[in-house]
C-alpha cells in the first residue's frame, strides 16, 4: 500500500460528483493499493443516512461508474469499510463539534476536506471548520470549480478561504489537468528534443483548442444557465490547455515553477475588449436538432433552463500571446455542448514549406500538423507529406498515428484518481493557485461584458452540428479552417 494515512472529508457526500467521480476514483485507488491502510473516508451531507444505508448508496453509484469487470465485490468490502457517514448542515456552527469529535480520534493525521459542495457553502464550511480547530496544520482543502463569477466574486472566495487555510494547504481543482492525455502533452514537449526547437512562431501557423460536447446539460440546468460555457469551460479547462501548450519548460516540475510559467502565459494573453469582443469572439446557443436520427431539444426547452434564456452552450474565440515565443500566431479556441460529436484535440498548424520543390496529388491543402487529441481517444498524430507511390514525384498526406490504448496496454487512470492521490501526497503541481485563477477572470471579464453591451442574443446552431456559422467565418477571414472531419 503506497501513501500516507489521511482522513478524507468529502462534503456533499451524497450529491453528483460525489457519487459519480470521487467514490469511484477512491475505490479504484483502493482496490489498486494506493490507499494506505489507515486512510478513512467520511462522507458528510444533510441528509439523514446511517453508515449502512450510506454504504449501500454508494455501492450502487460505485458500481455503476466504474467499469463492470472492475467492480469487485472483496475489494469492495474493504473499501466500504473504510467509509463513515455524517450527517450535517454546514451552515450550522452548532454542527460541527460532531465532526471535530470524529476526527480528533486521529489527530496529527493528515486531513483533506474536500467541498463537493455548492460553492456559496464554501466560505461557511471554511469558517466552521476554524472554529473548532479541525483547520490545523495537517488539513488541506480542495475546491471544486466553479471558483466565482468573476474576478471579483473569485476574488471573495479566495479571501475568505485564505483567511483559514495559507495558500499552499488550498487545492483547486481543474480536472482536465488530472487527464493523462494533457499531463501526456508535456512529456510530448518537454520529454522530447524533436519539437521543441520548433514549438515557436517562426515555425507555428496557428493552434486550434478544441472542447466539443455531444451531451447537453443534462440535470444541471440551473447551474449551467447562469454560467455559460465561458464561465463553465473556457475560463479554466481551454484556458488550462492553452497555459500547457505555450508555457516556457518550467524549471523543475513542482507546484511552483510550473505554475509560475503558465501565469506568465495568461498574463501574456492579447485583451479582448471593446469592439473586439465582436470581431474575434462567436457565442451560440443550440436550437432543436437531431443525431444520429434522435430529435434533441433546443437549450431553452431543458430542463430548469429559462425559456427567454440568453446563455450561450458554445463560445470559439481568437487570441493571441503577446510574448517572444509566439507573437503573430492565433490561437484559437472554441467549446460547446450538444455538438455533433464528443471530441477534444489540439491541433499545431505548421507553416507551410518556403518552396514547393513537388507537385501535389489530392487537393488536401494542409499538411505539416501535429493533432494531439484528448477524447475521447488518447493520441498522437502527425500529418505529414509522403510521395503518393507510381510514376512522378506527386505528394500527399499521410499520417504517422500514436494511439495511447495501444501502446500502453493498461487501464487509464480517471482524471479524479490522479488528482485526489496528489492531495493526499500534498502535491500541488496539478493545480490551479490562486493568482492563475484571478490572471484567467481578468482576461475573461472584459469578454463577458462585451457580449452584455453589444448584442444580447447568441447565434443559434442546431444541436448536433459543429456550431454556429460564424465560428468557421473566424477562421476563413484568417485563411484557416477548423479540422473537422465533417
Ligand atoms: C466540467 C463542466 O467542468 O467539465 C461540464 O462543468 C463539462 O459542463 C465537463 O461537461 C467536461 O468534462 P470531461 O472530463 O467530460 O471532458
Amino acid at each position: 500500500q503506497d501513501g500516507i494515512s489521511c482522513d478524507m472529508v468529502v462534503f456533499g457526500g451524497t450529491g453528483d460528483l460525489a457519487m459519480r467521480k470521487l467514490l469511484p476514483a477512491l475505490y479504484y485507488l483502493h482496490r489498486d493499493g494506493h490507499l494506505h491502510a489507515g486512510t478513512r473516508i467520511f462522507a458528510l451531507a444533510r441528509a439523514q443516512h446511517t453508515v449502512d444505508s450510506y454504504r449501500k448508496l454508494a455501492r450502487r453509484h460505485v458500481s455503476q461508474h466504474v467499469a463492470r469487470s472492475d467492480f469487485d465485490q472483496h475489494a469492495w468490502d474493504n473499501f466500504a469499510a473504510r467509509m463513515d457517514y455524517l450527517s450535517l448542515d454546514v451552515s450550522q456552527r452548532v454542527e460541527f463539534p460532531k465532526l471535530t469529535k470524529l476526527l480528533k480520534k486521529n489527530s496529527g493525521r493528515v486531513r483533506v476536506f474536500y467541498l463537493a459542495t455548492l460553492p456559496s457553502l464554501f466560505a461557511p464550511t471554511v469558517k466552521h471548520l476554524a472554529s473548532v480547530g479541525l483547520a490545523d496544520e495537517h488539513a488541506r482543502v480542495v475546491l471544486e470549480k466553479p471558483l466565482g463569477e468573476s474576478l471579483i466574486t473569485a476574488n471573495q472566495i479566495n479571501d475568505q478561504i485564505g483567511a483559514v487555510f495559507d495558500e499552499a494547504r488550498v487545492f483547486r481543482i481543474d480536472h482536465y489537468l488530472g487527464k493523462e492525455a494533457v499531463q501526456n502533452l508535456l512529456a510530448l514537449r518537454f520529454g522530447n528534443a524533436l519539437f521543441e526547437p520548433l514549438w515557436r512562431n517562426a515555425h507555428i501557423d496557428h493552434v486550434q483548442i478544441s472542447v466539443l460536447e455531444s451531451v447537453g446539460v443534462e440535470n444541471r440546468g440551473d447551474y449551467y444557465d447562469r454560467a455559460g460555457a465561458m464561465r463553465d469551460m473556457v475560463q479554466n479547462h481551454l484556458l488550462q490547455l492553452l497555459c500547457l501548450v505555450a508555457m516556457e519548460a518550467p524549471v523543475h516540475f513542482e507546484p511552483e515553477a510550473v505554475r509560475n510559467e503558465k501565469l506568465k502565459i495568461l498574463e501574456a494573453l492579447r485583451p479582448i475588449t471593446g469592439m473586439d469582443v465582436q470581431d474575434r469572439t462567436v457565442r451560440g446557443q443550440y436550437a432543436a436538432g437531431e443525431r444520429a436520427g434522435e430529435r434533441l431539444p433546443a437549450y431553452y426547452f431543458e430542463k430548469r433552463v429559462d425559456h427567454d434564456s440568453n446563455t450561450e452552450t458554445f463560445v470559439a474565440l481568437k487570441t493571441e500571446i503577446d510574448n517572444w515565443r509566439w507573437a503573430g500566431v492565433p490561437f484559437y479556441l472554441r467549446t460547446g455542448k450538444c455538438l455533433a460529436q464528443r471530441k477534444s484535440e489540439i491541433v499545431i498548424q505548421f507553416k507551410p514549406v518556403p518552396y514547393r520543390l513537388f507537385p501535389r496529388s489530392g487537393d488536401n491543402p494542409e499538411n505539416n500538423r501535429l493533432i494531439i487529441s484528448l477524447q475521447p481517444d488518447e493520441g498522437i498524430r502527425l500529418s505529414l507529406m509522403a510521395k503518393s507511390p507510381g510514376r512522378g514525384m506527386g505528394l500527399q498526406n499521410v499520417d504517422l498515428d500514436l494511439d495511447f490504448a495501444d501502446a500502453f496496454k493498461r487501464r487509464r487512470w480517471d482524471a479524479y484518481e490522479r488528482l485526489l492521490l496528489d492531495v493526499i501526497q500534498g502535491d500541488a503541481t496539478l493545480f490551479m493557485r490562486r493568482d492563475e485563477i484571478e490572471a484567467a477572470w481578468r482576461w475573461v471579464d472584459p469578454i463577458l461584458a462585451g457580449w452584455q453591451d453589444c448584442y444580447r442574443s447568441p447565434k443559434r446552431y442546431p444541436a448536433g452540428s459543429w456550431g454556429p456559422d460564424a465560428a468557421d467565418s473566424l477562421l476563413e477571414r484568417q485563411g484557416h479552417r477548423w479540422l473537422d472531419e465533417r
